[in-house]
């Protein structure tokens, strides 16, 4: 009896949930004119793609580092001076904040990176990097560009937002901590809920999938020096060997997640770097090695932190070697977990789910990779999703930081209508539950 109420339950459950989601979707475009469909098919016509894809192009062929990212910077403020969007710049260097809709509360942020990662690009195509060494590997040109086709629905629709929507152009996504260092200005202070996106290669074109609460790890650097004596490779005796104590140093170092993590709590140590000697008949001075470590809470990425700086320099010292740890937490500033906020998931589904339909938002699994939109949510409800690319009658597409790495731009108009849909719905939704005192404060920019 008990399972057959169980089997009731579930029934009830698939053959309503759908409908909840869709009596719902009144709520989440009330006071605007159009649904989140009808945002997709604004976004889908020509002109628009067509303006999204040249944006993008233009921007893939200049690629710019973090903290560098002027051209494409400058690039953007042209255009939301065209679309009449007024905007706040520099912000954390080249950042750019533009502003649609009332100028009063609530405030919504949708957010795009904008910087490129130093690798040569390898895909012979007209609109191929022109800076050699330096690439968009990451797709960060193509969220630029979601993000100003976002900003191009909403200025349309700007009269029915009820309240303000909050661009942001960020710089230095991948390792520098440009989110960090936008909240350090204060821009986003008075920002009730931020949403984020990333391309993936390997979903579906026209599905997009996330999780609630953990969902991409958090995320360190570490560099260490070991330092021996060197000497003749063939008279050991005389050196303290820092290739011996730099090997040893791995091997304990691996210890850390196989013997101290708990298996369950999801956590990596990799050294991607091992630079010593030159010659085959030198014991060299000294060996550098560096790497990463990932966790899924902030406790366990300070533990690892901690035991990673202990252990180098205690097992060093069993081979006689000296140790200096570097955390490079000025360029590498330590990744949070990103963790995605669950009320937010809710508004997500419901808006994704109407656009896309229900079968097409897939459960995310969590991943060791790691994002600064974390920094955000550490100071305000936010939630990322990953846009689905792929598709398989043109072929695979490889992994974000491949030197082949491309883009199908085919998912533009679903990233631009889900940021400006996710953006306008929770205007609509929220706008009642902001203080009135707090409605007494304006952006001065608007
Ligand atoms: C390690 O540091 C100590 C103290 O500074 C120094 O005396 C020693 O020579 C160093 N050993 C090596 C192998 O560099
Ligand atoms: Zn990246
Ligand atoms: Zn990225």
């Amino acid at each position: 009896m008990g399972f057959l109420k169980w089997v009731f339950l579930i029934l009830v459950l698939c053959v309503f949930g759908p409908v909840t989601v869709l009596s719902d979707s009144t709520v989440i475009t009330d006071g605007l004119s159009k649904t989140p469909s009808e945002f997709l098919e604004f976004a889908k016509k020509q002109e628009v793609f067509d303006w999204m894809v040249e944006i993008r192009r233009k921007i893939h062929e200049n690629p710019e580092l973090g903290y560098e990212e002027f051209e494409t910077s400058k690039l953007i403020r042209t255009e939301l001076e065209k679309l009449g969007i007024p905007y706040k710049y520099p912000v954390a260097i080249t950042g750019v904040i533009g502003f649609i809709g009332t100028g009063k509360p609530p405030f919504v942020g949708i957010r795009a990176d904008m910087d490129a990662l130093a690798m040569q690009e390898l895909v012979e195509w007209e609109h191929k990097s022109k800076i050699p060494g330096k690439m968009h590997a990451c797709g960060h040109d193509s969220h630029v560009a979601m993000l100003l086709g976002a900003a191009k629905i909403l200025k349309e629709h700007e009269k029915e937002l009820q309240g303000t929507v909050v661009l942001v152009f960020q710089p230095a996504e991948e390792g520098g901590g440009g989110a960090k260092k936008i909240l350090e200005t204060g821009v986003l202070d008075n920002v009730n809920a931020i949403f984020g996106l990333h391309v993936a290669h390997n979903l579906p074109l026209g599905e997009v999938a996330s999780r609630p609460g953990p969902s991409l790890a958090g995320s360190g650097f570490f560099e260490a020096v070991i330092s021996g004596k060197g000497g003749h490779a063939a008279i050991p005796q005389h050196s303290i060997d820092p290739i011996l104590a730099a090997s040893n140093v791995i091997v304990s170092l691996q210890h850390l997640v196989s013997r101290e993590a708990d298996p369950l709590d999801a956590q990596v140590v990799t050294v991607a770097k091992f630079q010593g000697g030159g010659a085959f008949n030198v014991i060299p001075d000294s060996v550098t090695i560096g790497g990463t470590f990932r966790a899924f809470s902030k406790e366990s990425l300070s533990q690892l932190k901690q035991r990673i700086e202990e252990v180098i320099t205690k097992q060093a010292s069993v081979q006689r070697c000296n140790a200096t740890v570097d955390f490079l937490e000025n360029e590498k500033p330590l990744f949070p977990p990103t963790i995605n906020h669950e009320g937010l998931h809710k508004h997500f589904q419901k808006i994704a789910g109407e656009m896309l339909s229900l079968r097409k938002v897939k459960e995310l699994q969590p991943l060791m990779g790691s994002e600064d939109f974390a920094f955000y949510q550490e100071k305000i409800p936010g939630y990322i999703f990953f846009l689905g690319m792929e598709d398989r009658t043109i072929g695979r597409l490889e992994s974000v930081h491949s030197p082949f790495f491309q883009i199908n731009e085919d998912a533009f108009p679903y990233g631009a209508a889900l940021h400006a849909s996710l953006a306008a719905g929770y205007l609509s939704e929220f706008h009642q539950e902001v203080p009135s005192q707090e409605a007494k404060q304006y952006h001065d920019e608007l």
